[in-house]
């Protein structure tokens, strides 16, 4: 029994991976969810049989042998797939029969990635937390700030009423009231809204790429795998611009003068950011080959302050993060010795 054209409009639209079998088992149906899922297209799977698609899954009942009138379900369920990669999934199958008595005419499988589904609620928590550290901060910057507008005043007041020679400390406290000044405006974050328009990503990353390139040294390799054929994508530029840089010279400051940046474009279907699941995104990787995220930071890596270098301010992943989430975007990161990478989605314009 095939999938009447309505019904598969309505299940195009789930985003929870669904799978019609006939009563053989071979598939009769499949929505864009399942396609993420398998990591094949709906050409490539038509007509394969279940145990071909989910060859290490037993939940799959064998012609004839799938008695009960309810959906079984499984939680959990680790399947590898034909391609290779493995997914651990909640699923559910329901076979589909005129009436009772009869035996089922097909069979509807509905699969959840629950990994993803975890990765996406820890993202959320991971958020907010930072969220609260950021405002805890911003209060304290501006508590800071009035005092110290007030005590550069009065050197400034001071340091007219005595002779130039004199005026050594004078410049002393207002030099370093500057300083504390710049630092407080990069802690209190990006202020200004985005002013969205439609970006080139190439246009722009090439640009990133060569200012990049005229920074470091000759021991750093800068290479660049870009997709020219990639749609706008629809943020503010100088904040997009602004967020990769400071990627980019983390991964050139972390290799120390030896190493191979990569930075890489690639769209990627079925995206969810934020709470939007976005038919079309694109991904943008900056890889390293440097020493990596020692294991403790990474979980914290995004808070600000948190820094690994002595002339560290741990400011720069944290405005990356802010610029990059004001333009609903998402940025990622996983370490390993030799290879770390920070992702960066952006949703396609007009999604
Ligand atoms: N590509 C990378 N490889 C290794 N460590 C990194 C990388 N990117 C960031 N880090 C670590 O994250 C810390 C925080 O980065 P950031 O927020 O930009 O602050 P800062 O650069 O001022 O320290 C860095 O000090 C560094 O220890
Ligand atoms: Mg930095």
């Amino acid at each position: 029994m095939p999938l009447p054209d309505l019904a598969q409009k309505m299940i195009d639209h789930q985003t929870t991976a669904v799978f019609w079998f006939d009563p053989q088992l071979c598939l009769q149906a499949i929505n864009p969810a399942g396609e993420s899922l398998l990591k094949l297209s709906a050409n490539q799977v038509y007509g394969a049989h279940a145990h071909q698609l989910f060859p290490d899954c037993e939940c799959f009942p064998h012609l004839g042998t799938f008695h009960q009138p309810d959906p079984v379900i499984e939680h959990g369920l680790r399947l590898t797939l034909s391609s290779g990669h493995s997914v651990t999934v909640d699923c559910s199958i329901t076979p589909v029969r005129h009436s009772s008595k009869t035996a089922p005419e097909a069979f509807l499988v509905e699969m959840v990635n629950v990994v993803q589904q975890l990765r996406l609620s820890r993202e959320e928590n991971q958020m907010l937390q930072r969220q609260t550290a950021q405002n805890i901060l911003r209060g304290l910057a501006h508590e800071i700030k009035n005092p110290l507008g007030g005590l550069r005043g009065a050197a400034q007041l001071l340091a007219r009423e005595l002779p130039l020679e004199q005026r050594e400390y004078t410049d002393i406290i207002i030099g370093e009231a500057d300083r504390l000044q710049t630092l407080l405006d990069r802690m209190l974050g990006p202020r200004t809204p985005p002013h969205k328009e439609s970006l080139n990503v190439y246009q722009v990353l090439c640009r990133v790429r060569q200012l990049v390139e005229s920074e470091v040294g000759t021991g750093i390799l800068v290479v660049s795998d870009f997709d020219p054929s990639i749609p706008d994508i629809y943020v503010d530029p100088d904040q997009f611009h602004q967020a990769l840089l400071n990627i980019a010279r983390n991964a050139v400051q972390a290799m120390q003068n030896q190493g191979e940046l990569l930075l890489r474009t690639r769209v990627e279907r079925r995206v969810v950011l934020g709470h939007r699941q976005h038919k079309m995104a694109v991904r943008i990787d900056v890889q390293d080959n440097g020493p990596g995220i020692p294991e403790g930071m990474l979980e914290q890596i995004f808070y600000p302050m948190v820094t690994g270098r002595a002339d560290g301010t741990g400011l720069g992943l944290s405005i990356a993060q802010t610029l990059v989430h004001q333009n609903d975007g998402l940025i990622s990161c996983s370490s390993e010795p030799g290879k770390t990478v920070f992702s960066v989605w952006f949703p396609l314009h007009g999604e």
